[in-house]
């Protein structure tokens, strides 16, 4: 269980990044629900975290491909693969991360 920030410090329709091995990106969406997802995209060598945040999906900065924060599947081509999903708890209000959930798990 990985501490990222106070929930305060993260707020609606923003993402941050941890620096885990590999990285981890934490969304928190407009209707105020915690995703976390690898941080790097499928297709090719871009940060999810720096993508732009609709709803439950986020679309890759590089070449737009989009994954669902809830399953890590992407929505659309170029990217093929999903990215893992992991566990998200707040605790005191403190923003969790659970590595290693099971593929299409989410908080
Ligand atoms: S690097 Fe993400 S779609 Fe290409």
């Amino acid at each position: 269980m990985i501490p990222v920030c106070r929930l305060e410090d993260l707020p609606a329709g923003e993402s941050v990044r941890i620096a885990t091995t590999p990285p981890i990106a934490v969304f928190r969406t407009e209707d105020g629900e915690l995703y976390a997802i690898d941080d790097t995209c499928t297709h090719q060598d871009a940060s999810l975290s720096e993508g732009w945040l609709e709803g439950c999906l986020v679309e890759c900065p590089l070449h737009a491909a989009s994954f669902d924060l809830r399953t890590g599947e992407p929505t659309c081509l170029p990217a093929r693969r999903p990215v893992r999903t992991h566990r998200v708890t707040v605790e005191d209000g403190v923003v969790h991360v659970h590595l290693g959930a099971e593929e299409g798990t989410a908080a």
